[in-house]
């Protein structure tokens, strides 16, 4: 009976709790749509607080920090087999043997200095946050080429993405030769024959492109698939599996996307949970024993439950889904159906509902060329605070050499990456409201908590949390992280006013934030 109350009280409580109209916050005003306040001029220092690698491998890490340039590094307790390029802020070298290391980090400019611990943990685990970065596959379809990817990267520099944590250059379908493509360049030999894997003419030099990326501190991505060809039709790895990793190894990848594409004509008529996980333990295993970390994320829809057992067979992030290109009007319903599984998501093991498409975008019905996405701020904002608080990776998929201030401003609020990238690697609950709204709780590694108000309608709602769903009593600080602003001190309830398709996002502590980092 409790129970049966319980549930009601969950799914209609707006309804039956009339909310407290003096404290209701009016902070989704949509007059102006740049919500994220501009970094300030003196060093903050963003990122995760734990790293995790494997001993004795290739170690990269370009601290990620915004303030006024040149900013000036120095780091504290960094284990032996790295260093610091105290100019650019990059830890590389050999990573240590197994163990904590608790490093301390200084930025320092001429307007001040911030520090910032990080945790290195050398281990079998990669990935102990969810990885952020960039995939071609939304902007430049089977167009991409080596100056598409190395002038992405330059530009996640040059526009402060490095600087909230944004790493991953990641080369989608599209490198490899094709039996059959419309455009003859991408057709060649598939293979040499030695049966090494052949990159097309846009790609010249893979090595010297990782390198490029390297140099600027940032990790490298590349794509295949189990089956014979992957979905565009470029050769995949079947049958070549070790072959093909020893050579993205040695090509300098740090990140291997593997989709399942024509492997269903090699599984059959086999549909036992072993054939779904088959091609996928074979590339695990044999990526467990290069001499790189290689962060591998299982790209099959979601068949077979993969959320169930995507880490067991090496995988540290796993699409819940099919393509969100398709679906992009449907963003909240597939961030629900993502948070079914939200058990799964610990450190090391990401459910994945597929990329931030934002800003210039192409039409993934045409493969078009990018244009400007039609997904109103509102619901822009709500994306991106929805896979934060689910613990999603964050790989954005748009034309990087158009990144406009507001598609920057959803990409890179520190403080809302700071939810995604939490350690204790929690994927929000969803709580139902009225039709039109739901709430998405995360605890925090801090005790506080990060809470979404949602408003899926098309008129402005009032969405509120209240203590007893926090599982809190007293007073609490409420802060708006998308403006960076302290609200106030609350008791027993937060509700506030959310704009049609958009949404709220605070964090809930005890301890006030300082505006001044
Ligand atoms: C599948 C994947 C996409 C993309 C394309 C490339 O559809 O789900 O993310 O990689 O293949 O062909």
């Amino acid at each position: 009976m409790i129970r049966l109350f319980m549930l009601f009280m969950a799914i209609g409580r707006i309804s039956l709790i009339p909310l407290p109209v003096q404290q209701i916050y009016g902070s989704s005003d949509s007059t102006n749509w740049v919500w994220t306040p501009s970094p300030k001029q003196k060093p903050r220092i963003n990122g995760p607080l734990v790293y995790g690698c494997r001993p004795g491998k290739p170690f990269l890490y370009r601290i990620p920090c915004q303030g006024e340039k040149p900013v000036r590094f120095t780091v504290k307790n960094l284990p032996n087999g790295l260093k610091l390029d105290p100019v650019k802020g990059i830890i590389s070298g050999i990573a240590p043997e197994a163990g904590e290391y608790l490093l301390l980090i200084t930025a320092e400019n001429s307007k001040g200095k911030d520090r910032r611990k990080l945790k290195i943990i050398a281990g079998d685990k990669l990935a102990l946050t969810p990885p952020m970065g960039w995939n071609h596959w939304y902007a430049h379809y089977d167009r991409i080429t080596d100056t598409l990817v190395r002038e992405a990267a330059e530009n996640m520099i040059s526009s402060g993405m490095a600087d909230v944590g944004y790493c991953y250059i990641n080369i989608d379908d599209g490198w490899a030769n094709a039996p059959k493509n419309k455009d003859t360049m991408r057709m060649g030999l598939l293979r040499d024959d030695n049966g090494n894997i052949l990159p097309n003419y846009y790609f010249p030099d893979m090595k010297n492109l990782t390198d490029y990326i390297h140099f600027l501190g940032l990790k490298a991505g590349i794509y295949s698939s189990p089956g014979p060809l992957t979905c565009g039709g470029f050769t995949g790895s079947y049958q070549h599996e070790e072959l093909d990793a020893r050579q993205f190894a040695a090509w300098g990848f740090d990140f291997l996307k593997y989709d399942w594409c024509s492997y269903g004509g090699i599984a059959g008529k086999d549909t036992s949970l072993e054939a779904f996980r088959k091609p996928y333990r074979l590339m695990g295993n044999i990526l467990k024993l290069l001499d790189r970390d290689i962060v591998f994320n299982l790209c099959q829809y979601g068949m077979a439950n993969v959320w169930e057992w995507g880490a067991e067979v090496g995988g540290h992030c796993w699409r819940t889904s099919g393509d969100l290109g398709f679906e992009l009007d449907r963003v909240f319903d597939v961030a629900i159906n993502n948070a079914i599984y939200r058990l799964y998501s610990k450190p090391g093991e990401w459910n994945d509902p597929d990329y931030i498409q934002i800003g210039w975008i192409g039409n993934a019905y045409k493969m078009g060329m990018p244009e400007q996405s039609h997904m109103p701020p509102a619901m822009q904002y709500a994306y991106m605070s929805l896979w934060c608080l689910m613990a999603a990776p964050l790989i954005y998929s748009g034309d990087m050499s158009k990144l406009d201030p507001f598609t920057l401003n959803v990409l890179c609020n520190p403080e809302v990456i700071e939810v995604d990238q939490d350690i204790l690697g929690e994927c929000g609950r969803v709580i139902l409201g009225t039709e039109n709204t739901f709430v998405m709780i995360k605890h925090l590694y801090d005790g506080s908590f990060a809470v979404g108000l949602f408003n899926r309608g098309t008129k402005d709602e009032i969405v509120g949390v209240t203590w007893q769903e926090l599982g809190i009593s007293g007073k609490y600080v409420v802060r708006d992280l998308w403006h960076q602003k302290n609200l106030g001190l609350y008791k027993g309830t937060f509700s506030t006013k959310v704009s049609p398709q958009g949404v709220v996002l605070v964090k809930i502590s005890k301890r006030r934030i300082k505006n001044d980092r």
